[in-house]
């Protein structure tokens, strides 16, 4: 059944009778349709009609037509307009370039400008390390795509990648202050991104790389990290890694497991699949299993890649082989970057007591949460409607803040590591329990706890 929420809301103009009880049957109109009315504005007032807008969240464009059909049925009333208001935030984009200088006579356009702007230009050409003290470089991150992973759309190309990268630049300037601009490049061929990335660099103190698919993205970022002398981090992997790591270092207290002791099957090999086992695998747990479209993965499965061949031969210590619920039997952890409704509660149980499940596939999770909780501990989604939402969010702003303050130039395992033990400190003994493992990503300390561990982390190299 879905769910109506914010990212679908609407607000519908609606004509009714001037009646006593016209907003009442209005309301009940649109709340027997399924929405969840969250504003009521009478806008017009008239002696035969008033006019009013109602603000709803839904959950499809059908929905939408429903909740028409439904107002209309009700005598006198006529629906004048439907407002996405989604569509209305994104219009014209949703950031902007602003100068942080005057600009308000011939006096200061010499100085932030020609001629004045020469001599800075000159200081750089003689100490290329003045360019992080004298330009935009010492705050600046590009967000890089080809568009080809749009969330979990799947390739929908540069121009359509937009909106996404346009939203990370805005969150990463309000959780960290990092002034970010969206990059959409025009090619899905591996070496173009490189050199584009590479010819666009002197701009930039870091490169978040964001949407591209595997297993394109690992020779992408490894190339980069190679070849550039800022950080280069694709936060599909790293992001999903450090936030899933640190989650479940604060769901281990809560039922008392060590990690050494854990076998932890990770369902999805992919991007971020791949990137939370390797993390995960410096914390030496006791056994990873690591499963994809084709099953469990191990050595003499003949249809591995270079990235699936390394997972083999660091994971599955007994050498199994067998299907995803074949995997789960005596798991005490389980870790979904995959594909929606795999499993139900019958597999959950056949996991060891006190299972952690962390279904973060979205929109849609591996498994239904509710029907996770029946057998399971612990349950964390990427999803922000249930308890312990896996988010990003959590990670990437105060990484690059971190990074950008210690003027880092590569980022290593250890500095992810301190990401993920920073945001599992944020949530104090006192706040954790089996549905708060993780802040709330509006959690104000979240973002200045990681950018100190990581500019720590960073500080050893
Ligand atoms: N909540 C979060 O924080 C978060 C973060 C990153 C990714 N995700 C979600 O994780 C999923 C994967 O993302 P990705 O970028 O790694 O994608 P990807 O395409 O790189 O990898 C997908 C992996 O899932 C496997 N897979 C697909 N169908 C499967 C099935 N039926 N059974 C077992 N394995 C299957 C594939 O073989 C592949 O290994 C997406 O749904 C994404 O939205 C969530």
């Amino acid at each position: 059944m879905p769910v109506p929420g914010p990212g679908y809301s609407i607000t519908l103009r609606v004509e009714a009778p001037p009646s006593a009880s016209a907003a009442g049957d209005l309301a009940a109109a649109v709340g027997r349709a399924g929405a969840v009315i969250t504003a009521f504005d009478v806008v017009e007032s008239h002696t035969d009609r008033i006019v009013v807008d109602i603000t709803a969240n839904t959950y499809s464009d059908d929905h939408v037509r429903d909740i028409t059909v439904a107002l209309e049925a009700l005598s006198g009333v006529a629906v004048r307009k439907v407002s996405d208001r989604t569509f209305l935030i994104h219009l014209g984009g949703k950031i902007e370039v602003s100068s942080k200088v005057q600009l308000r006579n011939r006096d200061d356009l010499s100085r932030a400008y020609t001629p004045g702007v020469a001599r800075i230009c000159q200081a750089i050409a003689e100490n290329p390390d003045d360019a992080r003290r004298l330009t935009i470089k010492r705050n600046t991150v590009a967000v890089v795509t080809d568009g080809s992973a749009v969330l979990g759309l799947g390739n929908l190309g540069p121009a359509a990648a937009l909106p996404v990268m346009e939203g990370k630049a805005a969150l990463f300037k309000k959780f960290a202050g990092v002034d970010a601009w969206p990059v959409c490049l025009d090619t899905q061929d591996t070496d173009e991104i490189i050199r584009a990335v590479e010819l666009i660099a002197p701009v930039y103190g870091g490169i978040n790389l964001e949407d591209i698919a595997a297993p394109r993205c690992f020779e992408i970022e490894r190339t980069l990290r190679e070849r550039l002398d800022i950080p280069v981090f694709h936060d599909d992997q790293h992001g999903t890694a450090i936030v899933v790591v640190g989650a479940l270092r604060n769901a281990l207290r809560v039922v008392g497991k060590q990690l050494s002791d854990c076998k932890i099957v990770v369902c999805g090999a992919g991007a971020a699949g791949s990137a939370i086992i390797r993390l995960l695998l410096q914390k030496k747990p006791g056994d990873v299993l690591a499963v994809d479209v084709n099953g469990i993965v191990h050595p003499d499965r003949g249809d591995l890649d270079p990235n699936l061949a390394w997972l083999a031969e660091h994971t599955n210590n007994e050498r199994k082989s067998g299907s995803l619920v074949d995997a789960l039997v005596g798991a005490d952890v389980f870790i979904g970057v995959s594909a929606p409704n795999l499993f139900g509660a019958e597999a959950v149980a056949t996991m060891a007591s006190d299972a952690v499940v962390f279904a973060l596939a979205n929109p849609d999770p591996e498994i239904d949460p509710m029907e996770a909780q029946r057998h399971a501990a612990i349950v964390a989604t990427g999803r922000s409607d249930y308890p312990n939402q896996i988010n990003n969010v959590l990670a990437f702003p105060g990484v690059f803040r971190g990074l950008l303050d210690a003027q880092a130039n590569g980022i290593t395992d250890e500095l992810l590591l301190a990401a993920a033990d920073a945001i599992a400190d944020v949530v104090d003994g006192d706040r954790l329990n089996a549905s708060f493992i993780v802040p709330s990503v509006f959690d104000s300390a979240v973002a200045p706890a990681v950018a100190e561990a990581v500019a720590k982390a960073a500080a050893k190299r």
